[in-house]
């Protein structure tokens, strides 16, 4: 029999579990990779205003990922509502929107324009932004302002909210609890970790904004215990992100809690990678008699109550 792939997000209902990780899918891979196959899709943070990103270089390949500081340039959520969304509205996945501000009044706008969409299933909050009321800090760095964002927010829509949640903390069930106390349907975790490369020969910063996000294989064991911790933690659907490149990886989040997953760096080795992770997840529940992805999200086992540090 085949088994049951579909998954809930708040009121979204995914047919499988895999979606695009904001920033790395775009409407420009719909010749290499079928929508339709797709859990849901996911575009690239949007803004209020328009944003220019980062000044180059902007990014490079490390030994074990990628090393990022695009600075989310996008022609801002007027110019995506009146000329990109339509492109989306032709697929049948569930459409997620990520959006990202600099103030609680900006996250509150793009939402009311959303949520007037019929074709928006969900709303992501990329709060890894610097929250300029708070003089920079990002909004997800911060259990109030998390909290406080996701209530202003979800006063104003009743689709699927999203939280997604930044590793750079010293706690991030602390981060997560808030977003669910602040009325989120989910959080989806991790964003890329900070950090930088030097020319050595010039001794100057790699990147033109000095840091930027690590993403890829490299952040996938940290990504896999923060879903672990957070999903023992909180009662809504987690989302896990962070270097999955393939349907092994994905199954490892699923088994550490997460309900659903995002496939990022890996989209730009094997534009399609998407496919095969979820034929992957269905034949790996085929040869072990999972029947559903219910059955075996967070079925991790541990031999012994063995805690100790190392
Ligand atoms: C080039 C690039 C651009 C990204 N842009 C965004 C973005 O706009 N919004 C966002 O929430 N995350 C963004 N991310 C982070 C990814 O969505 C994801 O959280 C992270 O890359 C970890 O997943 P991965 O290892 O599968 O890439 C970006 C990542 C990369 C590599």
């Amino acid at each position: 029999m085949k088994p049951d792939t579909h998954v809930k997000i708040g009121n979204i209902v995914m047919k499988n579990p895999v979606m695009p990780a904001s920033g790395t899918f775009g409407i420009e891979l719909k010749e290499l990779l079928d929508f339709n196959k797709l859990g849901a899709m996911l575009p690239k943070s949007i803004t209020y205003k328009p944003k220019e990103g980062n000044p180059p270089r902007r990014i490079i390949e490390t030994a074990c990922g990628m090393l990022n500081a695009v600075g989310i340039q996008n022609k801002g959520i007027h110019y995506f509502l009146e000329h990109e969304l339509e492109e989306y509205e032709n697929f049948s996945s569930p459409l997620i929107i990520s959006i990202s501000g600099y103030s609680t009044e900006e996250f509150i706008e793009m939402v009311k324009l959303l949520h007037k969409r019929e074709s928006v299933s969900g709303i992501e909050l990329n709060i890894s932004c610097p929250n300029l009321a708070v003089g920079g800090e990002s909004f997800g760095m911060d259990p109030v302002a998390t909290y406080d964002i996701v209530r202003a927010v979800r006063r104003h829509t009743d689709k699927a909210i999203i939280a997604k949640l930044t590793p750079n903390v010293g706690d991030i069930t602390l981060i997560a609890k808030a977003a669910q106390e602040g009325g989120a349907d989910a959080v989806s975790l991790i964003n890329t970790v900070t950090a930088m490369a030097i020319d050595i020969k010039t001794r100057k910063p790699v990147l033109g904004n000095v840091t930027g996000g690590l993403s890829g294989p490299a952040i996938k064991p940290l990504a896999v215990r923060m879903v672990w911790e957070v999903a023992n933690t909180i009662t809504i659907p987690v989302i896990g992100v962070g270097g999955i490149m393939n349907a092994n990886d994905a199954i490892e989040f699923i088994i550490a809690g997460a309900s659903a997953v995002q496939v990022g760096t890996a989209t730009y080795v094997t534009p399609a990678i998407m496919e095969e992770i979820i034929t992957g997840v269905e034949e790996y529940m085929i040869t072990y008699n999972v029947n559903s992805i219910e059955e075996l999200r967070g079925s991790i086992i541990f031999d012994s109550s063995d805690n100790s540090c190392s």
